[in-house]
């Protein structure tokens, strides 16, 4: 079995003047092997720097434009991204479905984009506390999944990660139970296997939602589960050593 992936999503919670040393810090306290199996993504002023400062950690974006190029101001461009050397970039997060109003049909083309150039997308999916109450779960994993993988039907030699990221379980103070993991991966993947038939698409499925050191190892057990996600308690250095030490 491939060991678990640790997905570092830094959002807006490290400044740019502590990103370095954080990284640092991060470095100082695992082995190269454990960092291949990591991957930070900072906030886009601090790509370069995390990435030429320490090539062993892989590193990522949290977002990019479903846009290659032209005048679209304020954008980050896939292939931009690209050429500074990010390897994954987060697309779909529910923050960014709430507060910037990103809709399942421009997160498909993002999700194209991003392969389009060489990058691997981390598609978040993921319900809300209602659409859970409701019994409406996986009728929204569904058309998340469906439509964020739509354009990349026609590809072929997708290589992306499905993160499931309920979304009463982030900032929240426990991650979503076990039992609830290991049957929406379990449905994630029976979806995938299906879709991805006949096609050369390869893919895991991470897990995020208030992920710690408690928890993170007994998670990365769980059948189906590739890797996490991991927001709050990957901002710090010595935080991000300690998951990953309890996660390997
Ligand atoms: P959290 O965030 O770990 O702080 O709950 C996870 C995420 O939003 O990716």
């Amino acid at each position: 079995m491939n060991k678990p992936l640790f997905v570092a999503n830094w959002k807006m919670g490290v400044p740019l003047e502590h990103a370095l040393k954080e990284v640092k810090e991060f470095v100082e306290h695992t082995t190269a092997q454990e960092r291949s199996h990591v991957v930070v993504c900072p906030s886009f002023p601090a790509i370069a720097s995390v990435r030429s400062a320490y090539s062993g950690v892989m590193v990522g974006a949290q977002d990019c434009s479903s846009e290659l190029d032209g005048a679209f101001t304020g954008e980050v461009s896939a292939h931009d991204l690209r050429s500074l050397g990010c390897s994954h970039v987060i697309i779909g997060h529910s923050e960014r479905r709430a507060h910037s109003k990103e809709t399942d049909e421009e997160i498909g083309l993002k999700v194209a984009r991003a392969v389009s150039v060489g990058l691997r997308p981390i598609l978040c999916i993921g319900e809300n506390r209602l659409e859970r109450k409701s019994n409406n779960t996986f009728l929204v994993l569904r058309r998340q999944l469906e439509k964020g993988l739509k354009q990349v039907r026609s590809l072929k030699r997708v290589k992306l990660l499905i993160a499931y990221e309920p979304v009463w379980a982030i900032g929240a103070k426990k991650p979503a139970s076990g039992e609830v993991i290991k049957e929406v991966h379990a449905e994630i993947v029976r979806w995938m296997r299906r879709w991805s038939i006949a096609r050369n698409v390869s893919f895991g499925v991470l897990y995020g939602g208030a992920v710690d050191a408690q928890t993170v190892g007994s998670i990365t057990r769980l059948l189906n589960v590739d890797g996490v996600l991991v927001g709050r308690a990957s901002w710090s250095g010595v935080s991000c050593a300690r998951l990953v030490h309890a996660m390997l």
